[in-house]
């Protein structure tokens, strides 16, 4: 089956972004949040990160309106109705995504639809059994910026039917143009099982007092050729959304090394976020 509608629940960081990919891939697009302001905000970040695109040369404006075009932003569900794959990237919060699923599976009234998740931190099989076709049920995990990092992870939970992580795979990589690799339904998929209990070392040695933010990202940068140091990355992830994958895994998993330090508890406390509101463990007021 040729993928040419597509929809996408939530006009955030994470959907915007989503649904910029697929409308540049050719895909008609339906968009939809909850109030109008929120999808006002998800077009604008739209339009300008095309716009970004443009100035950049990696696109033309032609191809930006044609994009624009092809986008269709709404607050009702029911616009999700002829959509042959939908891609949730709600808040991240269990009930509010259970709830998108159970009533996705009625509005979208193609049985063999995909419906796929861009959880970082939840369990894909909880919104499967939330609807009648857990088979026809995924995670479709992008990162972000979705437009910019090539890599998505097609998690696949105990129920998926594997036609649909194929599918799933050739419609990533040859129409979205992205690396896609595979993951089980754990905590954390690949990258963040791996990433988060790094990032908590980092600052559990800063926190220690064993060595500055700066040498710790000095070290990373210089001695491994990480673009970034992982005090760094964790400003730019969000340190909130660290301690809460971090919370997550640790909770299912009980590994130690995914235990958020008690530094970043408390920065999270104090709403030092990172990147997103100008300060974190670096200052970014100046930016
Ligand atoms: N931020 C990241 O770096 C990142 C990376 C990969 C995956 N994710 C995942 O993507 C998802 C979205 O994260 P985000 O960073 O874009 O969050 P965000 O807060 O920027 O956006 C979430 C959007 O969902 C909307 N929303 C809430 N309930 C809704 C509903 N019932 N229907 C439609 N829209 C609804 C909100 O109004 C908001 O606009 C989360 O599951 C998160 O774990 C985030």
């Amino acid at each position: 089956m040729a993928i040419e509608r597509a929809g996408v629940v939530g006009s955030g960081l994470m959907g915007s972004g989503i649904a910029e990919v697929l409308a540049r891939a050719g895909l008609d697009v339906v968009v939809r949040d909850i109030s109008e302001e929120a999808i006002a905000s998800g077009r604008t970040s739209i339009e300008k990160s095309l716009e970004k695109g443009v100035q950049r040369g990696k696109l033309s404006a032609e191809d930006r309106d044609a994009a624009l075009a092809r986008l269709h932003f709404t607050v009702d569900m029911a616009d999700f109705a002829d959509r042959q794959l939908v891609i949730e990237a709600a808040s991240e919060n269990e009930d509010v995504k259970k709830a998108i699923f159970a009533e996705l599976d009625t509005v979208v009234t193609a049985k063999d639809a995909i419906l796929a998740s861009n959880t970082s931190s939840m369990p894909i099989i909880r919104f499967a059994q939330a609807t009648g076709r857990p088979d026809r049920v995924l995670g479709i995990h992008f990162f972000n910026p979705a437009p910019v990092q090539p890599l998505v992870e097609l998690v696949v939970s105990e129920l998926t039917d594997p036609a649909v992580v194929d599918a799933m795979d050739s419609f990533a990589t040859d129409v979205l143009g992205k690396v896609t690799i595979r993951a089980s339904d754990r905590p954390g998929f690949v990258v963040n099982a791996l990433l988060i209990p790094f990032l908590f070392s980092a600052i559990r040695m800063v926190e220690a007092g064993h060595a500055t933010k700066e040498d710790v990202d000095l070290g990373m940068v210089n001695g491994c050729a990480h673009p970034m140091g992982p005090i760094a990355l964790a400003d730019r992830v969000g340190l909130d959304t660290c301690l809460f994958v971090g919370q997550s895994i640790y909770e299912e998993t009980g590994d130690p090394a995914a235990k958020p330090p008690v530094l970043l508890s408390r920065m999270v406390d104090a709403g030092l976020l990172g990147v997103k509101t100008g300060r974190g463990f670096y200052d970014y007021s100046a930016t």
